[in-house]
């Protein structure tokens, strides 16, 4: 079906289409109902379907031929070394480690929080924890003990999985210190800790809560799958919103796995038997969708990839691996695209490897800006296709369907809505905007498959942080446009929310981090733009009377205080100190204009400000 044809069933018939869909898959009871509104207006969709994703991603594959095939290929530069799991053996470890969590106490519902770096037993932990029906809360490695701890708090774990050690190019991060800090920091108390000992470090286990990986493996017995309801959830992934408590989006079972599988091929042309690789990380919401059930729940081969784009030895990483597995799609963050760029600004590294097999390249997680799009354009000689998506959604609003027609692109843009999607750009107000003229982007519920079901243990979060501003729509967070020709812009966050380095983060908790330091009356953080890693956060500081620090100490406390508490991956800009802030009238800090001063962009100042002067105090200090 061409896309149009596709948009157009899923607009006007969305049962039909997305039934369809779900047909393409194994279900234990194929469902006979698309989408329920009655108790959630984002929908929840396949209610009398039962399934399990982990039966759909490996078993079926196994007892339909293509036991054989690599379902994982996972390539360490940064440990030297490599493995690869055919679908029966990925399905052999993930059936035993389903059986070892079962013996440790956890069964369907219960979740089980995953801190783990980039190995094989991240996915295996993942497919396992589906396996039982049980909801995994894969947590970013570079996270600090504190969001740790918040998230098991939120949560509420049955176990957590975690590994001695992640190695970052040549450092070793020792996960065990962290993981039992934040146990230290969490109210809630974590029965059983399952670690995964890497020869690179080993961790101090601590008897009765603590549990080796292997040792379990030897004991346990491989368990089958568990029916689930396909409105049952399959993960809670925590993202930033604007304040400092992430909201866990829950994301079902049924959903997920038709959107997803539709995605594999309508969007990235995928056909099972082909190489896809994702480059990114298991704790991000790519990582879960199109490193892990993305590519098996359609039968291809994925790439779990533990280096970077740079150093690991070279800006040639990703090049020998397209060459080394054959890749036919590739996806990462623009970031590592600049990265490359950067230490290799003709592509001379490329020339030392046979790419023929790469069909197209993909870019999300932040703004593709158009001089890096040209760049891969030329250096790789590919297709490249900018799409928009999030975590709540879990698989791409906007995107250039190549699976289905291969339009034309436009540098900057992320090309058309996706069929299931229904895209409208609102005015503050809520009025729809013309042709090209900015506005909040929103989607109409309900939204299509696959797409957040909820925030974890807070049903009215879901409805204040999304739902309540454009009434009938998903408020997306991000503003663009819509040209005529139907092409989709996205030109940043409307929010609080920044990007570093394709890491999603919230200013909002930044604020609340710097609002703790002990000379500081009152503050702003804001994104800003930066060369290689899309926004850097720089914080505007009010001092207390009497506050005696300069400039340079403060922003090297602050950048401290950032790392302790949120990550190494919340990297500071720069910190001024500022006489005031500009605010409204009402007490307001209008965070958006120092924003648009501090990166350099055109911006109208409210009737509401309460004093005018302050804005060109602002721009002196950052502009110069
Ligand atoms: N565990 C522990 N620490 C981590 C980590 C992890 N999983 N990921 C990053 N960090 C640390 C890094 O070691 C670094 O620490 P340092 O300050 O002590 O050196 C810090 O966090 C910042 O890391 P990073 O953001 O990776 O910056 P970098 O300068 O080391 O590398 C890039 C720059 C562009 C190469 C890198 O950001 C990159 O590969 N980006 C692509 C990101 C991506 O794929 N995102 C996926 C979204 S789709
Ligand atoms: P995350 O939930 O971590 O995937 O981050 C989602 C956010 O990243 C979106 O709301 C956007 O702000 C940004 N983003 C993702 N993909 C793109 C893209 N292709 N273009 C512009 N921004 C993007």
């Amino acid at each position: 079906m061409s896309y149009a044809a596709s948009y157009k069933q899923a607009h006007n018939q969305p049962t039909v289409f997305w039934k369809q869909q779900a047909e393409r898959l194994a279900w234990f009871k194929t469902p006979t109902v698309g989408v329920d509104t009655s108790e959630l207006p984002t929908g929840r969709w396949f209610r009398d379907g039962v399934m399990n994703t982990c039966y759909m991603a490996l078993d079926h594959h196994v007892a339909n031929g293509r036991g054989d095939q690599v379902a994982i290929h996972y390539d360490s530069p940064v440990t030297n070394s490599k493995s690869s799991l055919t679908y029966r053996q990925l399905l052999e470890h993930v059936a035993v480690f389903a059986g070892a969590l079962r013996d440790q106490g956890v069964g369907k519902g219960d979740r089980v929080v995953i801190y783990m770096p980039m190995v094989m037993e991240a996915a295996i932990a993942m497919l396992a924890c589906a396996r039982l029906g049980a909801v995994h809360s894969v947590v970013f490695g570079g996270f600090a003990a504190a969001e740790l701890a918040v998230r098991i708090d939120d949560a509420k774990p049955a176990a957590i999985i975690s590994a001695s050690c992640g190695i970052e190019v040549a450092k070793i991060i020792a996960y065990k210190p962290l993981l039992d800090e934040a146990l230290d920091i969490a109210q809630h108390k974590v029965p059983s800790v399952v670690i995964l000992q890497r020869p690179q470090l080993q961790a101090i286990l601590h008897t009765g809560r603590d549990y080796d990986w292997l040792q379990l493996m030897a004991q346990a017995k491989a368990v089958d799958a568990v029916p689930v309801k396909a409105t049952d959830p399959l993960y809670i992934l925590y993202t930033s919103g604007t304040t400092g408590k992430p909201k866990g989006i829950v994301r079902d079972n049924g959903g997920h796995a038709v959107a997803l599988n539709y995605s594999m091929k309508a969007v990235y042309n995928m056909r099972a038997g082909e190489v896809f690789w994702a480059v990114s990380d298991v704790g991000w919401v790519v990582g879960h969708s199109y490193i892990v059930y993305g590519p098996l729940l359609a039968g291809c081969t994925s790439i779990l990839y533990e280096g970077k784009p740079v150093m690991t030895p070279d800006a040639g990483a990703f090049w020998r691996v397209i060459e080394e597995y054959k890749v036919k799609a590739v996806f990462s963050a623009p970031t590592a695209f600049r990265a490359i760029k950067k230490e290799d600004p003709t592509g001379q590294l490329l020339k030392n490897y046979d790419i023929s097999s790469l069909e197209t390249v993909f870019m999300a997680g932040e703004r593709l800006d158009p001089p890096t799009y040209d760049w891969a354009v030329e250096t790789i000689g590919r297709p490249v296709v900018d799409h928009w998506w999030q975590t709540e959604t879990g698989w791409p609003i906007c995107a250039n369907p190549v699976g289905l027609d291969k339009l034309p692109a436009k540098a900057g843009s992320s090309t058309v809505v996706i069929a299931g999607y229904d895209l409208h750009i609102l005015s503050d107000e809520g009025h729809l905007m013309g042709d090209n003229n900015k506005g909040n982007i929103v989607l109409k519920l309900p939204l299509p498959p696959g797409c957040l079901v909820g925030i974890w243990g807070d049903d009215k979060r879901l409805n204040d942080a999304y739902l309540k501003e454009f009434k009938g729509y998903y408020s997306s967070g991000d503003g663009g446009y819509r040209d005529s020709d139907g092409y989709i812009f996205i030109m940043g966050r409307t929010d609080d929310v920044i990007n570093i380095a394709g890491h999603r983060l919230s200013t909002g908790e930044m604020e609340e981090i710097v609002g703790a330091h002990d000379m500081v009356a009152e503050c702003a953080v804001v994104g800003v733009k930066d060369e290689l890693k899309g926004q850097l956060p720089i914080a505007l500081v009010l001092l207390k009377a009497g506050a005696n620090i300069d400039e340079a100490q403060l922003a090297s406390d602050i950048a401290g205080m950032l790392r302790k508490t949120i990550g190494p991956i919340a990297v500071l800009k720069s910190a001024h100190i500022v006489p005031r802030l500009p605010k409204t009238r009402s007490g307001k800090i209008l965070r958006k204009i120092i924003r648009n001063i501090a990166n350099g962009e055109d911006y109208v100042a409210p009737s509401t400000i309460d004093d005018p002067a302050s804005l060109d105090e602002i721009r002196k200090l950052l502009m110069g």
